[in-house]
């Protein structure tokens, strides 16, 4: 797979197969990640790794999946639920280029994922207290991105952006995502 496919192919993914993800796999993830760039080479992020079915289905009960479509639709239904979750953790004390670290770890997450078939959605949209809370996270640290993963249960599509230029994606009578992007020529200035 070249780049451009796995950047093409590696779209959020909302709903999931009920296969699990086996352990190697996420270790592959995590793997890379330890390896990617961080600033100050500080590596102060650290990451909860969430399998357990029986935290999963609490973890479910805190992230908010496609706030642009009606809850019914968006979010998982029983039976789509992710089957792993991977919480990025930053710690509280004076950081300020660590949310632009946990940006860059959650590409890699995602993309590392998405090269082993494995379908992301990364999340701001959840409930930090209760997950600190279910994953005892030390007062010191924060969850700060959660990263939902399964095996798609749906298809996810690039389409181009109409001339309204409306960002939201949306989803056919399957649920399965189109996602507008910008063209390039609207993105990139050469110099
Ligand atoms: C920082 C960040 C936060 C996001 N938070 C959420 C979220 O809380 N819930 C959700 O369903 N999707 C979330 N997403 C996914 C975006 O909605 C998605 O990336 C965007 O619609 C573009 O779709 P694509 O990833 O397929 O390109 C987030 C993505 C990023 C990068």
């Amino acid at each position: 797979m070249t780049l451009h496919d796995l950047y093409t192919g590696e779209r959020t993914y909302r709903r999931y197969l009920q296969k699990e993800i086996s352990h190697d796999t996420l270790l592959a993830v995590m793997e890379n990640v330890r390896l990617t760039h961080c600033a100050g080479n500080m590596q102060k992020l650290t990451f909860a790794v969430v399998t357990d079915p029986a935290l999963r289905d609490q973890m479910a009960q805190q992230v908010h999946f496609a706030a642009y479509l009606p809850k019914e639709i968006g979010q998982p239904k029983p039976g789509e639920e992710a089957m792993a979750y991977v919480v990025i953790i930053k710690p509280k004390d004076k950081y300020p280029l660590g949310d632009i670290d946990a940006g860059i770890a959650a590409e890699v997450i995602t993309s590392s994922a998405w090269e082993q078939g494995v379908g992301s959605c990364i999340m701001l949209n959840f409930n930090a207290a209760k997950v600190n809370e279910l994953l005892q996270i030390p007062d010191d640290s924060t969850a700060r991105i959660v990263i939902a993963m399964g095996y798609p249960a749906h298809t996810s599509t690039v389409v181009e952006m109409n001339e309204a230029h409306d960002v939201k994606y949306y989803v056919d009578d399957e649920v399965n995502y189109y996602v507008p992007k910008r063209a390039l020529e609207d993105l990139v200035q050469w110099k």
